[in-house]
This record gives C-alpha cells, structure tokens and sequence, in this order.
C-alpha cells in the first residue's frame, strides 16, 4: 500500500483538509467524496472493494488535483476495523474530518435474521463508526487539533421499521450516539453532524427491492455537505423525506409502525 504523506504540505495555510470517508466505493459515500474533492479535500477512501476505490481514487486526484488514498478494511469485523485503525497510525494520518458512511440493509422478518448477520450489520452501521469517532476524537484533543464528523445515519432512526429491525436499531442508535458525543465535545472545537437520509437511490436500497420513491443520491450529498458548511447538528435530505417527516410527525409513533409493516408488507 502507498504511503499517505498528509503531513508535509506547508506552509500551514497551504494545507488543504484531509477527509476520511467510510463506504466511498458507491452511493452517498461516493457522491460525498466527489463534493469533497471538488472542494479541494484531500481524501482517504475506506471501503471493501479496492479495485473500486483505486479508480475513483485516480479520477478524483486527475479531475480535482488532490491528493487521494485508498484502504480497504471491512468494517463489519473487529479485525477489519482494528486493520484500519493501524494503518491510520503506522501512517500517521491526520483526519480533519471523518465521514461514516459505510452500511448495510436486511429486508426480512427479524426472527428469519441470522446472528452473524445482525452482528455484522451493526458492526458496520453503529460499532465501527463509534470507535472511529472516539479514535478521531482522542487524537483531536491528544494534538489540541480542531476536528469534524458527519456521521450517516437515517430517517429510519426516528422509528422502529418493521422488517428492518436490525438496521432501524442501528441507525436510531447512532443517531443517539452522534448527538451525545456532539453535546459532550458542545464546548470544544468539534463539530459533529447528523445526516438522515430518506430513501435514496442507491445499491443499498435497490438490492433489497424497496418500493419507495427514492431521492437523487447526488442531491442527498449536496444536502449534507450544505448542513455540513452550515454547521447544522441534524439533516433530514430531501424536501419530500422531511416534509413527510414533519407530516408523519402527528401520527402517533406506534400507528407508524404498523403502518410501516404493512407498507413492507404489501410492496410489489
Ligand atoms: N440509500 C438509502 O436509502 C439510505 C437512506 C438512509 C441512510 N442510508 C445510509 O447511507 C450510507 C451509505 O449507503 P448507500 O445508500 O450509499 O448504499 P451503498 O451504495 O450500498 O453504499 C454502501 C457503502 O458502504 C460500504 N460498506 C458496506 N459494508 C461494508 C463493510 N463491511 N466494510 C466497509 N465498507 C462497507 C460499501 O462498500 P464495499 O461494498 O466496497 O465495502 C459502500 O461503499 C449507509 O450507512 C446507509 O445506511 C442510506
């Protein structure tokens, strides 16, 4: 693997911002990285398929002159995250900003779910984007350094989703988790987002055949990078998914689910 050399730009006003992003191989996380890039971050992509990776690394370093490294970790095992921790370190990687967006989806009945893949499904969506908060968050405050989060959570946090028990539990509980850590950190010089995405048009939600109406992935990532600038904590994406939002939020929450259930149930 190639060195990542993010500390011998200087002067210190030369030095652009260096971005982490989780699950930059497609969807929302790519679209982000693109936004990024253009905004003249230099960038570090973490996902499992490198060979992905590698050429939207070569692209985003050709089309907007930055500077752009690849680590491929899967951050559904201890092993994966911990790999990724160490290459951070050996490397001695300074993250401005930490973008986890890496996650999965089960569509199924909860009890059809197997333990190993509810395990890995919140090991990606909630346990790997803790503890690279925290490990940002240490070194941010070991360096006295300034530092930043998005973490992508999603609408379905607000409400448990029948049929995706595992995944509306992991996202409501990094949803918990972001904004605790923000209100903790509220009087130091770090920023935490969170970024809810409704329905997008992505792998993730095409693979497991969801008939919602589906937001442009690449407005969802301009919506966030827009919170982002404007230092919002919370971002619903897409006025639909957060007219919906402020709709649905009459109805009381255990209506909701069943008539989430029976959404789920009667999809084409
Ligand atoms: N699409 C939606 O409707 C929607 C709505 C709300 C929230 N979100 C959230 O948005 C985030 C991005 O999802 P997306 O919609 O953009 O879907 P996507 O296109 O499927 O992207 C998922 C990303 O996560 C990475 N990933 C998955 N498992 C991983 C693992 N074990 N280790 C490392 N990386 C892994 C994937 O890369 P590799 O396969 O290369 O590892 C990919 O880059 C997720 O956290 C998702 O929950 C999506």
């Amino acid at each position: 693997m190639e060195e990542i050399n993010t500390q011998a730009k200087s002067p210190d006003f030369l030095k652009s911002k260096l971005a982490l992003i989780t699950g930059a191989s497609s969807g929302i996380g790519l679209n982000l990285a693109r936004l990024f890039a253009k905004k003249g971050y230099d960038l570090v992509l973490v996902a499992r398929r490198e060979g992905r990776l590698e050429k939207i690394s070569d692209k985003l370093k050709k089309v907007y002159n930055i500077e752009c490294k690849v680590i491929k970790a899967d951050l559904s095992l201890a092993k994966g995250l911990k790999k990724l921790i160490s290459v951070l370190e050996e490397q001695e990687v300074v993250i401005d900003l930490l973008v986890n967006c890496a996650g999965i989806l089960c569509v199924d009945k909860a009890q059809n779910i197997e333990l190993k893949n509810d395990i890995s499904l919140m090991y990606t969506n909630l346990i790997s984007p803790i503890e690279l908060s925290k490990y940002c968050v240490r070194k941010w405050a070991e360096k006295e350094r300034k530092g930043s989060i998005i973490n992508i959570s999603s609408m379905a946090a607000f409400c448990p989703h029948p049929y995706m028990a595992t995944y509306s539990a992991s996202k409501a509980g990094l949803y918990h988790y972001s904004l605790a850590m923000a209100a903790e950190l509220r009087k130091q010089c770090i920023y935490i987002l969170t970024a809810c995405p409704g329905p997008t048009d992505t792998d993730l939600i095409n693979k497991n055949d969801l008939s919602y109406p589906k937001a442009k992935v690449s407005e969802v990532a301009y919506d966030i990078i827009r919170a982002y600038e404007q230092k919002k904590k919370v971002v619903i994406t897409n006025r639909l998914y957060k007219m919906l939002h402020f709709i649905s939020s009459v109805i009381p929450k255990l209506r909701k689910i069943i008539l989430i259930a029976y959404i789920m149930e009667n999809r084409d």
